[in-house]
């Protein structure tokens, strides 16, 4: 046993070694890229947010702001607000509702009911670039409009590539945690932090995956996945240090 202490092992072993834990922290380091690249701008804001995980595990909906308000009777409720007459928010909502949002916001057949026209007479007092005291959101252009009139629903991940997925990182990531809790055990380290950063990485990595699937349910459990995916590879990327760090550090005598 005490000839397998990493130390201990011959040249060729430890460069070895160090160029698989190299290979291991490049490839978090990749997949963390990765991750934040291919599910970053799902919720249309820069990086990995916690809206993007949810979105891609538990699905997300958000309904079109304008409609939103309209529907609530807004703007009639504020101090000061002139009233929307009834027939042009009806008006507004059925533009909102017809699929022909971008089509009809300012087509002239629609006649008294342009839409962009009742936009102007009832909202741009408060939401006009010009206004006194301009109110976000603007609501003078069709740029202004467009990503406010839609629904913005994201739905979860097709339960069968959850499957695929989580069959290939279960296999893989098994494999990889194990080899990583193994050559933790050969170093010199305190059993003490070699058995906090394999709970880490272990226990992360059960959280992270069972978390994936009891997401779909309920939201709560998001925060297992990020909770269990940060501890797992916070928990390889301290291993990896420690392991080259034992690799290398030279050997006390009485070792
Ligand atoms: C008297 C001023 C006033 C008028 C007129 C007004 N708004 Fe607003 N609007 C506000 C204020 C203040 C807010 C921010 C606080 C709030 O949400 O009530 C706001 C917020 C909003 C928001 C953002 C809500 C969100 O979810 O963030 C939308 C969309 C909106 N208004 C649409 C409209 C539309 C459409 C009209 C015209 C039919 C309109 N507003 C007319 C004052 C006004």
């Amino acid at each position: 046993m005490d000839s397998l202490l990493l130390r201990k092992l011959p040249l060729g072993l430890r460069i070895s070694l160090s160029a698989l834990t190299l290979v291991l922290l490049g490839g978090y380091a990749a997949s963390g890229l990765h991750m934040a690249e291919h599910h970053g701008p799902r919720d249309g804001q820069e990086g990995l947010t916690g809206d993007d995980i949810t979105g891609v595990y538990h699905g997300v909906q958000s309904p079109s702001p304008l409609r939103s308000a309209l529907e609530a009777g807004h703007p009639d409720d504020l101090d000061g607000a002139v009233q929307v007459p009834a027939a042009e928010r009806e008006a507004l909502l059925a533009w909102l509702n017809s699929g022909r949002v971008i089509e009809d916001w300012d087509n002239f057949d629609l006649g008294e009911m342009v839409p962009a026209d009742l936009l102007d007479a009832n909202c741009m007092a408060c939401h006009g670039r010009g206004a006194t005291n301009p109110i976000e959101p603007p609501l003078e252009y069709l740029d202004d409009v467009r990503v406010l009139a839609f629904d913005n629903n994201v739905s979860p991940t097709d339960e069968a590539i959850l499957l695929a997925s989580t069959h290939a990182h279960a296999l893989s990531l098994f494999v990889i945690a194990l080899a990583a809790v193994l050559l933790l055990c050969l170093t010199r380290f305190r059993r003490s932090w070699v058995s906090a950063v394999s709970l880490a990485i272990s226990v992360g990595l059960l959280l992270d995956l069972v978390s994936w699937w009891l997401a779909r349910d309920s939201a709560i459990w998001v925060n297992g996945i990020l909770l269990g995916g940060t501890a797992h590879a916070l928990g390889i990327g301290l291993a990896g240090v420690l392991v080259l760090a034992d690799l290398w550090l030279p050997a006390a005598d009485k070792d």
